[in-house]
């Protein structure tokens, strides 16, 4: 027994922010933007909060699933910009949409939702949840250098949550972790202590660009295909991967490696940018609504960032 996915939501702050308006703040520009990363715009909070976004999208998920807070057994969450570092964001949720069920978060940066997934399923397997809400929101505006162009132009703000029942459409998933500070990280606010004697880092995005460019499209080839073999599968039988949306050129690379049409991609980087563990059930809440998706269809969801790590999954729609 795993789990199926009842319900999707997701929410965006309403302000868009285009590529041209960045270069009042950095030395950038639209044509670069869009080669070098594939966006166009991406939505910035203005005053929508992390918990905000995350419990819009959490009731989105709730209603698309016909179903009430009350009947939830457990809230999972993940966020790298949440409004606390306690209460979890979870926990704010559960308040926030008047559930009482047990709630926490899972921290695993960009591939969280992936984590989550596996999280829930765990549940459903001993049978200890028949209904759970799963949802990573982000705030990354908050965390931005917004005067390094090279990474404030790539991040978005935004929430996806899913609602999962007892079932069995959640087939597989491979995780890799490779502890490793160096090539990206978001360092903690140090603190006031007068004690400290260390040289506080800025707590904002810090990224090796082209380091986590190679990471990317080596571990989407290589969790893809690990799933594939390990199920007797081939991309054929896959109607769509949904992928992390870090960067089109990664997704082109990625799909060259792998032999396939660049369309069996689900992107959306170019509205929305990177936002974080929301970017995966972001996708897949527009794929449910617009009605790209029918029961029975194989779905490879597929994550990276921070840890390193790095997951996918196989999922029956
Ligand atoms: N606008 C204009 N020019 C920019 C720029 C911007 N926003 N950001 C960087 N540049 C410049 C650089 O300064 C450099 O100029 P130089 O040649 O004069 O030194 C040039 O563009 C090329 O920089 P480089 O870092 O080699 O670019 P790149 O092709 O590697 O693209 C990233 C940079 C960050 C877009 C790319 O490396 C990337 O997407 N990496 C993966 C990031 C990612 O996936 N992060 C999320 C992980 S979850």
């Amino acid at each position: 027994m795993s789990f199926r996915i009842l319900g999707t939501g997701m929410f965006v702050p309403e302000r868009i922010v285009k590529n041209d308006e960045l270069s009042n703040y950095v030395d950038t520009n639209d044509e670069w933007i869009v080669q070098r990363v594939g966006i166009k715009e991406r939505r910035i909070a203005t005053h929508e909060t992390c918990t905000d976004m995350a419990a819009e999208a959490a009731k989105a998920a709730l209603d698309n699933a016909g179903i009430d807070a009350s009947d939830l057994d457990l809230i999972i969450a993940s966020t790298v910009s949440g409004d606390y570092a306690s209460p979890s964001l979870a926990c704010m949720v559960q308040k926030r949409i008047g559930a009482t069920c047990m709630a926490f978060d899972v921290s695993a940066a960009c591939s969280a939702f992936l984590f989550l997934l596996e999280t829930a399923a765990g549940y459903f397997a001993r049978g200890k949840a028949k209904k759970v809400l799963v949802v990573s929101s982000e705030r990354l505006s908050r965390i931005l250098d917004w005067s390094d162009r090279s990474t404030c132009v790539i991040f978005g703000d935004g929430a996806g949550a899913v609602v999962l029942e007892e079932g069995d459409n959640y087939i597989d998933a491979v995780f890799n972790v490779t502890g490793d500070n160096e090539v990206l990280k978001i360092p903690m606010y140090t603190g006031e202590s007068p004690f400290n004697t260390v040289e506080p880092e800025k707590p904002v995005i810090h990224m090796m660009g082209q380091e986590t460019f190679k990471y990317a499209v080596t571990s989407i080839c290589n969790d893809v295909k690990a799933l594939l073999e390990q199920n007797n599968l081939t991309l054929d039988d896959i109607k769509y991967i949904v992928p992390h949306q870090a960067n089109k050129r990664i997704i082109d690379m990625s799909a060259r490696r792998l032999g396939v049409p660049v369309e069996k991609f689900c992107l959306n980087i170019d509205r929305y940018g990177n936002t974080s563990s929301a970017s995966v059930p972001i996708v897949l809440d527009e794929l449910n609504r617009n009605g790209s998706l029918n029961r029975g269809d194989l779905l490879l969801l597929t994550a990276f960032g921070g840890g390193l790590s790095d997951a996918a999954c196989l999922i029956k729609w």
